[in-house]
């Protein structure tokens, strides 16, 4: 894993900590407001998601640990094959965004649980995310909304925004100093919020989890950036997939005292005990279109007994904004 630890790195965590945590009525801010503005920045596409438009389906299982079993009563960690129905994609609302840009990457997984219920992940291919708040996300969109002048994002909105918003720094530099994957075969997902897992004693204990890929983590080099077509990620996963099963393992990091809870910015120190939690196996991969992810809304809240989420505020807001995006695209919006 590649965690850029530079001082400036830091310095943004600390400046994000130190933000004011209980934020007033006034920056309250809603699901309807934040799909409005990333519609803003990015066009409609209609029936589609209004973030990570652009994306691929694919299917597989999991086989969870015992070890994991010792912090989670949930059935993923039973040792069974589990069902899984995955998405890979790129941030942002632009269904024609090259597979060069230096965006996030999401892998979305929905676990298909023996007793009926299901377990989601929705992760990135950064460790951190950039946003504390959601108050930083929306005024993230609205900073970056084309000016219909150029064509382009006003670059004193931008530099407004990176001044009074510390907590986007970390997130933006680790885009910037890496680039995006050759392939999604070799990209590692981290699930960036903390979750609690709680066992058959009920004890809770804090952890946060991350996807390795078995392949081996290859980003595109700088000269690959300049050639690589628009679209190639899709037909690497295909063709990835179609040679054997693509396998990424599930580690979890146990949590001590005083780590970050609530705060998406930050990561935990990396001496943190790790477990491998399960196994990840993509055995075929297909187009978007009229596949079984399509029409799933991978809501991050959607958790089987044994998972619970923590009170990050960003991941208690997606929950409504995924809503959001998925009822207008099932209504052809
Ligand atoms: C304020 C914070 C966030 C907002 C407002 C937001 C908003 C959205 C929306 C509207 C969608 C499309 C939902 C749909 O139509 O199904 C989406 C998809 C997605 N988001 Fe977020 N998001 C946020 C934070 C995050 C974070 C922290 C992560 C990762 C830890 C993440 C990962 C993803 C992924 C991977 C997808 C694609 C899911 C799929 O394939 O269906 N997002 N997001």
């Amino acid at each position: 894993m590649q965690i850029n630890k530079s001082p400036k790195w830091m310095l943004a965590g600390v400046l994000a900590l130190s933000a004011p945590l209980g934020m007033a009525a006034q920056d309250e801010v809603t699901a309807d407001q934040v799909v409005t503005a990333i519609e803003g920045t990015f066009g409609v596409t209609p029936g589609e998601r209004r973030n990570h438009t652009k994306g691929t389906c694919a299917q597989g299982e999991f086989v969870g640990s015992p070890e994991a079993a010792a912090y989670s009563k949930s059935g993923l960690f039973s040792g069974k094959s589990i069902p899984v129905i995955a998405r890979f994609s790129l941030a942002g609302g632009n269904p024609k965004a090259p597979d060069t840009a230096k965006s996030a990457r999401g892998m979305a997984l929905q676990f298909k649980l023996s007793d009926g219920g299901l377990q989601h992940m929705t992760m990135l291919n950064t460790p951190i995310f950039g946003a504390m708040q959601p108050r930083t996300f929306l005024d993230l969109m609205v900073a970056t909304k084309p000016d219909p002048a150029t064509g382009k994002p006003d670059p004193e909105k931008i530099k407004a925004f990176k001044a009074s918003h510390p907590d986007n720094l970390a997130q933006t530099e680790y885009l910037a100093n890496n680039n995006p994957p050759a392939s999604y075969a070799n990209s590692a997902f981290f699930g960036i919020h903390t979750f609690k897992f709680i066992n058959r004693e009920n004890k809770t204990t804090l952890v946060r989890w991350r996807f390795v890929p078995q392949d081996g983590v290859k980003r595109l080099t700088d000269d690959e950036l300049k050639s690589a077509p628009a679209n190639f990620l899709e037909q690497a996963l295909i063709n990835r997939a179609k040679q054997g099963p693509a396998r990424w393992n599930m580690m979890v990091s146990i949590g001590e005292p005083g780590d970050p809870e609530d705060n998406p910015t930050l990561a935990w120190p990396e001496s943190r005990r790790q477990i491998k939690a399960g196994t990840l196996t993509i055995s075929s991969a297909m187009p978007q279109k009229g596949a079984e992810c399509e029409k799933i809304n991978f809501d991050p809240l959607v958790m089987g007994d044994g998972i619970a989420p923590t009170n990050d505020p960003i991941l208690l807001f997606r929950s409504p904004a995924y809503a959001f995006s998925f009822a207008k695209r099932l209504g052809g919006l």
